[in-house]
């Protein structure tokens, strides 16, 4: 059965999963890269990264994914819908290879980019474009990509089944919160860590049936 999953998802200590302002120049705000360094040292990444744990876990983010859900700040920076000529970040490859949803309060025609890439704009509820999604996925998966707020919005609707979350040692103290709101969400979801030797601790949430 096609599940819902997030993957490499980075919070700080402090549950914060972007910094602030985001911007064309900074995309997470004043949290730059440090969120993301742990993936940059992986095998996943690149062919000189290293192997172990959390090329392990990072490695998970491409399998067995048919379709991606993002929100309208993860595919652009504040004031993209005012530009028709914003195509995402990602150049005209972009790294989903599947039709990919993006929810956003100002949709526009769909991007057919290359290698399997369509982007999607959907106007919807959380459930709503988590059914389209499904259908597009064609049995496999869906991603929950991020940002903060879009993962936040599906684990309060409980509609992801398996979230794997990175807490990365540093104190953003602002930004956007991935917890917010999901008081006892451990009463839903079984909770494993693993320590890895780079610092991050990698969490993985699996929905209790
Ligand atoms: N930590 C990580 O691993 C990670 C991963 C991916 C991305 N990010 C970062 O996270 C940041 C973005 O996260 P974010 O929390 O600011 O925003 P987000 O989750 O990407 O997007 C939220 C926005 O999407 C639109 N939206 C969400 N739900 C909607 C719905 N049901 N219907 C219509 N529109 C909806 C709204 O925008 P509008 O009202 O403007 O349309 C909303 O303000 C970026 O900096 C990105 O780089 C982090």
């Amino acid at each position: 059965m096609s599940r819902t999953r997030v993957h490499n998802f980075a919070v700080s200590l402090d549950g914060f999963g972007s910094g602030e302002p985001q911007s064309l120049e900074a995309p997470f705000g004043h949290a730059g890269q440090r969120l993301h360094e742990w993936m940059f040292a992986t095998r996943f990444w690149g062919p000189e990264g290293a192997t172990g744990v959390d090329d392990a876990f990072a490695q998970q983010h491409g399998a067995g994914f048919g379709a991606e859900i993002m929100g309208a700040n993860k595919f652009g920076p504040p004031g993209w819908p005012d530009d028709p000529a914003w195509r995402g970040w990602w150049g005209e490859d972009p790294p989903f290879h599947t039709p990919t949803f993006v929810l956003t309060h100002h949709p526009r025609e769909p991007l057919e980019m290359a290698g399997g890439t369509t982007f999607h704009f959907l106007d919807a509820s959380p459930a709503e474009a988590l059914e389209v999604a499904r259908a597009a996925a064609g049995g496999l998966d869906v991603r929950i990509g991020g940002g903060a707020a879009v993962v936040r919005d599906f684990l309060a609707a409980g509609l992801v089944d398996h979230a794997h979350l990175v807490v990365v040692p540093i104190v953003l103290g602002r930004g956007t919160r991935v917890w917010d709101g999901l008081e006892a969400l451990e009463d839903a979801y079984a909770v494993e860590a693993v320590s890895s030797p780079s610092g991050v601790t990698h969490l993985t949430l699996t929905r209790r049936r």
